[in-house]
């Protein structure tokens, strides 16, 4: 089988403390499944990348290019005790320049490498053919990194939030972004009303990443994400993916706008947000491990009727952050 190296993009390391060449090992082993042998980090000539063996590089070369953080990618060859690096080409398939997602900067940000490492491994973890594109809901969306890296990698996008100035904020950035990158798009922030009581808010874009693309929908809804099912009516969704409030800067809106953790809160909302999922689709979240452990998340999961994915690579996404936060990543299945 031929081996092949990753090289993780350098700034992953700040993000990820280190652990990044790690991180996007284990990415790579749920992304590629079987169709790849992940043999993990390894160094050469004091570089670290991220090895595998395949003899089908085709049929991966697609995860690869979609990893959160690959930089670049080198087959290994050699012979007679020299060892070479060939480049090979990583196939560009996002819909959107990376400034989509790099340039509104804020406190409560979650990173972006890692919401699309979140939102990886919760794709590869469905197991229904999406018929159309892939729609995807962020019920704690805040100022949209979940739901511009779901448009970069071609899904139509939802989102939940309570807070109506971060949802304002997103709004007003996506419009001068789309203006000034000339793009086709609409885009309105209008009050929703039924039966003639204000709803809240709903931030609503069209946009054709490139003449000739297929249009892309993005919706928010402002509002408290237990309402969710509420908000959103009958429409379900492929994909649900959310960072829970960490209990540090954010919080989650119930005990006068701060929890120590989000336990509450996911206890309430899962089971809405389970409902909202199509069979076959998956759940991911990323959660302060400090507030909740993975056992109580996984009966909350549990109970709401998922399955969650308690194996292997999955239980090895844990990570520091800072001192008040060790995160990691959960993904659930909905039968
Ligand atoms: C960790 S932040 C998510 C940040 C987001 N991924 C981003 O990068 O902008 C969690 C978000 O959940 C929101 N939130 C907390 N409780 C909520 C609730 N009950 N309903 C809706 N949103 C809530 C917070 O306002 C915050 O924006």
């Amino acid at each position: 089988m031929a081996q092949y190296l990753i090289l993780v993009t350098p700034s992953a390391n700040r993000v990820f403390a280190g652990q990044a060449a790690g991180l996007s090992a284990i990415e790579l082993e749920i992304c590629a499944g079987s169709a790849a042998a992940v043999s993990g980090v390894q160094t050469v000539a004091g570089v670290d990348y991220v090895g595998f063996e395949t003899d089908d590089y085709p049929a991966v070369s697609g995860v690869v290019s979609r990893l959160s953080s690959a930089y670049a990618v080198f087959e290994r060859v050699g012979a007679d005790g020299v060892e070479l690096l060939r480049p090979v080409e990583l196939v560009d398939t996002d819909r959107f320049a990376d400034d989509l997602v790099t340039i509104p900067k804020y406190q409560g940000k979650t990173n972006e490498q890692f919401t699309r490492l979140l939102i990886n491994i919760t794709a590869a973890s469905m197991t229904r053919d999406a018929s159309g594109p892939i729609t995807l809901l962020d019920p704690l969306a805040g100022r949209g990194t979940t739901l511009s890296v779901g448009l970069t990698l071609g899904y139509d996008v939802a989102g939940v939030e309570s807070d109506v100035k971060a949802v304002e904020a997103y709004a007003a950035f996506l419009k001068t972004y789309l203006r000034r990158k000339r793009l086709k798009h609409k885009a309105s922030m209008d009050p929703v009303r039924r039966e003639g009581r204000s709803l809240g808010r709903r931030l609503q874009v069209e946009v054709t990443p490139e003449p000739g693309d297929r249009q892309q929908q993005l919706t928010v809804l402002t509002g408290d994400t237990r309402q969710s099912a509420v908000l959103w009516g009958k429409r379900k969704f492929d994909l649900v993916v959310a960072d829970a409030p960490y209990g540090v800067v954010h919080g989650s809106a119930d005990r006068g706008g701060r929890d120590r953790s989000s336990a509450g809160l996911l206890a309430d909302a899962l089971p809405v947000w389970a409902g909202q999922l199509k069979h076959g689709g998956a759940l991911g979240l990323a959660w302060n491990t400090y507030g909740l452990t993975r056992e109580e998340l996984t009966a909350i999961a549990d109970g709401a009727g998922l399955e969650p994915m308690d194996d292997g690579p999955y239980l090895r996404l844990g990570h520091r952050v800072d001192s008040s936060i060790f995160r990691d990543a959960f993904v659930a299945r909905k039968p």
